[in-house]
């Protein structure tokens, strides 16, 4: 707020003004959050959509509201118009927030902190903005939590990022570094280098898998599916997203369960736009013969087809190789190390798992690090851009996926609905080579296998 309002000394000093800034990195703040069983409602006006809060005493007599990213911080999307037109005031859980750019919020907060901690301007705007707060949480702030954050700061001085590893992209985190980080194993070059960034999946037929992570490095105990092993290792997640202690983490398997009950049932909203059925019967044939091999054999009767098998299929497809590398041995030792060494059977180099295909037409970029904005260019690689921007975006029904101009910017006229970035496939980690599947196909055969996929 200190910045915004340093920026624009317009801007009023209200939560309104709180949620615009907030909204730029990708957080919602929806009015609904669309497709939960009619028992579930989710609070959906006070803080971004997935933020977890509670008030802890870290020292007696003290109290702090403190917050963290929740699971639907980053597993809810924004819900999808006829045209393709984003809505983010609905929200729908389980498919992916393509647009949180955690990089941009971790950073624009270190600045913020940097510049504004010292003296009482900080305090003073909490004051104005929660009003609501008491003398005991007043105090925490000035004694206890703002002292910390200053020792924090001088730690950082003379640093320009406040994490020693880059923390992603709009729809892209990096949770293989942010996990170094905290089981204290050595990052790549230090940290810089660290960039296997992953693109977060919509979670629909996740519970198909038993292998999961990008690289498919986490294995059930069993190798079977079981879910309660799938709920085991997906509590270890915590560790890195959210920042708790391994030992701590074990506490969420519970959770997990219950979250893995309602993904069985979870399937991303049915595809918006006009659908030629008849060209996706041509094009189910071709997945026949040409994916359904890695990604799964679908049946298709009713509506909407349905996965009949799932192969699990690890393998290396030529895509960019970084994320796999940046998961070594000495990361692997240590989850094995970790008290969740009898949870999780860790197995790393052998390439990228092909993941369950859902929710496509929603979902893009595509490929584990978010390189490839559309399923035509993904299918046919001469037309992968060597950059382009996400972030905030309409969809295209067309190429299915990101909606863009001829220079991989947004359309004229169009306004994004939070801060896009460019993805630059000639940086590390972003290479757009690989998985070649479908380029001998022709250009009707491609069109009609992409009929089928809006389906999935
Ligand atoms: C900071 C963003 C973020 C948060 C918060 C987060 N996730 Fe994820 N999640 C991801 C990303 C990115 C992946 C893909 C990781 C990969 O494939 O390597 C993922 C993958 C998953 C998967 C699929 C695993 C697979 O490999 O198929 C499940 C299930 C999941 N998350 C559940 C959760 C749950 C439950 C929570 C809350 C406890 C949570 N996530 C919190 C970003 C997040
Ligand atoms: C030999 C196994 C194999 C075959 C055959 C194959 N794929 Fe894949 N596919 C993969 C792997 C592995 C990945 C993950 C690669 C990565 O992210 O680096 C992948 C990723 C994808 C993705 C990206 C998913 C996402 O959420 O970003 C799509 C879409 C896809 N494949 C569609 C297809 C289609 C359509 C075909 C058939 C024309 C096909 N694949 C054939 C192995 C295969």
């Amino acid at each position: 707020m200190l910045s915004e309002r340093k920026h624009d000394p317009r801007a009023e000093p209200t939560l309104d003004t709180l949620r615009t800034v907030l909204r730029r990195f990708g957080f919602l703040y929806p009015n609904t959050a669309e497709g939960l069983p009619g028992t579930i409602t989710i609070e959906v006006t006070s803080k971004p959509l997935g933020m977890t809060h509670g008030t802890i005493a870290p020292i007696g007599g003290s109290k702090v509201e403190v917050a963290n990213l929740g699971c639907a911080s980053c597993h809810a999307g924004v819900a999808y118009d006829a045209q393709g037109n984003p809505d983010p005031a609905r929200a729908v859980p389980g498919m992916p927030n393509t647009s949180l750019d955690l990089e941009s919020y971790t950073q624009a907060i270190f600045l913020a902190m940097r510049e504004h901690s010292d003296g009482d301007a900080l305090l003073e705007m909490a004051d104005t903005l929660f009003p609501e707060m008491d003398w005991r949480e007043r105090a925490s702030l000035r004694w206890l939590v703002l002292p910390l954050a200053r020792g924090r700061l001088e730690e950082l001085a003379g640093r320009e990022t406040a994490l020693p590893f880059p923390n992603g992209l709009p729809g892209a985190t990096n949770g293989v570094a942010a996990l170094k980080l905290q089981t204290g194993t050595a990052l790549l070059g230090g940290g810089f280098q660290d960039r296997g960034f992953v693109s977060i999946p919509d979670l629909a037929l996740r519970h198909r898998r038993s292998r999961l992570l990008a690289d498919g490095a986490y294995s059930t105990p069993s190798g079977t599916t079981a879910p309660s092993e799938l709920a085991a290792i997906t509590s270890f997640f915590t560790v890195p997203s959210m920042g708790v202690s391994a030992e701590k983490a074990r506490e969420y398997i519970p959770q997990a369960r219950a979250i893995f009950a309602w993904l069985a049932d979870y399937r991303p909203p049915p595809f918006p736009g006009q659908l030629d059925r008849a060209k996706a019967r041509r094009g189910a044939g071709i997945y026949a013969t040409q994916c359904a091999a890695c990604h799964g054999k679908f049946e298709w009767s009713g509506a909407r087809p349905k996965l009949a098998t799932f192969p699990d299929w690890v393998g290396d497809v030529g895509t960019d190789s970084l994320r796999a590398q940046v998961f070594d041995s000495a990361l692997a030792e240590a989850v094995r190390a970790s008290s969740y060494g009898d949870m999780i059977r860790v197995s790393i180099g052998e390439g990228y798992a092909a993941p369950p295909l859902a929710g496509l037409w929603a979902s893009a970029p595509y490929l584990h690090n978010s390189s490839v904005p559309t399923l035509a260019a993904l299918l046919y690689p001469r037309q992968r851009p060597r950059r382009f921007a996400v972030g905030g975006h309409a969809l295209d029904w067309n190429a299915v996926g990101l909606r863009l101009a001829d220079d991989g910017g947004y359309p004229d006229g169009y306004v994004p609905f939070s801060t896009p970035q460019w993805v630059d496939t000639s940086k590390p980690g972003l290479g757009n080579k690989g998985h070649e599947f479908g380029s001998d196909l022709s250009e009707a055969e491609r069109a009609a296998l992409i009929e089928f996929l809006k389906l999935l």
